[in-house]
């Protein structure tokens, strides 16, 4: 009697702590995007607002599993960041970085100087001292805050037209070309250990990609710190061009800067304009043509999305030394901007994540290429 009750207690102790060490064992094994890749690169996504503020539990559960990246989708651009020119606004910004820091994550500043998303007193201001007063301040103060809190900053966002010349913001239009070098060290100043990139869409292509060369050479030749150039990835499944972004990933890191995908996304959606990229300003009517899928994506079509996805994947693993982060621009499909650019009310598919959170075709293809 005594040795059954011996052994029931043993066996209490034992089984419980054997299935505890199997479902430990289990959790360690699930392969995740992070998980996945871990060796090859930072597997990022971009949040917004009621992910940084822990609202929605299935968002959570993805961003803490899948990923081991996080980029700031508004929050720290200036109008939400610096909306005055004493007032900062550093609510959200910090509660950003205490999820990246306690999920131990890669922490992406977007962006310290961008033409787009400015506040409304400097937006069309035309006064040099006060557009570089704004700069200065802007860097140091934001920058500054977060100094050995951040992986990366996109310090500069967007400075190029699509034929390579320098877009006529209103940082070029008062301060001239010179802007972009005090703006990487600016920020370099504020917080040195930071990475450096200057961010850009279709600077894959040709011409736009040799405007980013020049400005690469031009920062290094001037003893200026650039650690990368991202590439935003706004791309299309109808246009996806491999041999133009294998070309770019080769050209750029021959200057001695990693390459980063910083903002993927594959729009399914029909763009008869033939317009490509991701200027935020452009925007056109919606109709029944523009907007085919309000009822669900159709196979076929998410059949041609994995296909895409695995091709940029394949390209990415080959050329893995050279590329340091791969973010998507967005946690799921019914999160992503596509679903409002370049028309408003749409009902895209860009991610690999659908509306209910469920994993897509496009995410197993990117899964299962790492065994
Ligand atoms: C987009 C956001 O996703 C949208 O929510 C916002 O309304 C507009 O900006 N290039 C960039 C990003 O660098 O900051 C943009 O993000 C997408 C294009």
């Amino acid at each position: 009697m005594k040795k059954n009750i011996f052994k029931k207690s043993l066996l209490g102790i034992m089984l419980p702590a054997f299935f505890l060490a199997q479902i430990s064992c289990a959790q360690k094994s699930v392969k995740t995007l992070k998980t996945a890749y871990k060796k090859d690169f930072v597997m990022g996504v971009a949040i917004g607002t009621e992910h940084i503020l822990e609202k929605d539990a299935k968002a959570n559960e993805i961003i803490k599993s899948e990923f081991n990246g996080i980029t700031a989708e508004n929050i720290m651009k200036a109008e939400v960041i610096h909306p005055q020119w004493d007032k900062y606004n550093f609510d959200l910004s910090d509660k950003f970085i205490e999820l990246g820091q306690k999920n131990k994550m890669y922490i992406t500043g977007h962006t310290l100087v961008w033409h787009s998303q400015l506040p409304p007193f400097i937006r069309r201001n035309n006064n040099k001292d006060s557009v570089q007063t704004f700069m200065r301040n802007h860097i140091a103060t934001v920058a500054g805050r977060y100094a050995g809190k951040i992986d990366s900053w996109d310090v500069v966002n967007e400075a190029l037209e699509e034929d390579g010349t320098l877009r006529k913001s209103v940082y070029l239009k008062t301060l001239g070309e010179g802007y972009i070098q005090e703006a990487f060290e600016l920020a370099a100043k504020a917080d040195p250990k930071a990475a450096l990139y200057y961010n850009d869409y279709n600077i894959e292509q040709p011409a736009k990609r040799k405007g980013a060369i020049e400005i690469v050479k031009k920062l290094k030749a001037a003893g200026v710190k650039i650690d990368g150039v991202g590439i935003q990835g706004h791309w299309s499944i109808n246009t996806l061009n491999l041999q133009e972004i294998e070309d770019a990933i080769v050209d750029f890191s021959k200057l001695g800067v990693k390459v980063a995908f910083t903002e993927l996304d594959l729009t399914v959606l029909p763009n008869p304009w033939d317009m490509k990229g991701a200027d935020v300003n452009q925007s056109y009517k919606n109709s029944p043509q523009m907007n085919p899928y309000t009822a669900g994506m159709p196979d076929s079509v998410g059949v041609v999305l994995a296909q895409k996805y695995e091709d940029l994947f394949k390209l990415f693993l080959k050329h893995k030394d050279s590329i340091s982060r791969i973010t998507f621009w967005g946690v799921n499909d019914g999160h992503s901007w596509l679903n409002g650019f370049p028309i408003r009310g749409r009902v895209n598919y860009p991610l690999l994540f659908d509306r209910n959170y469920e994993k897509k075709k496009a995410y197993f293809s990117v899964l299962n290429l790492k065994k």
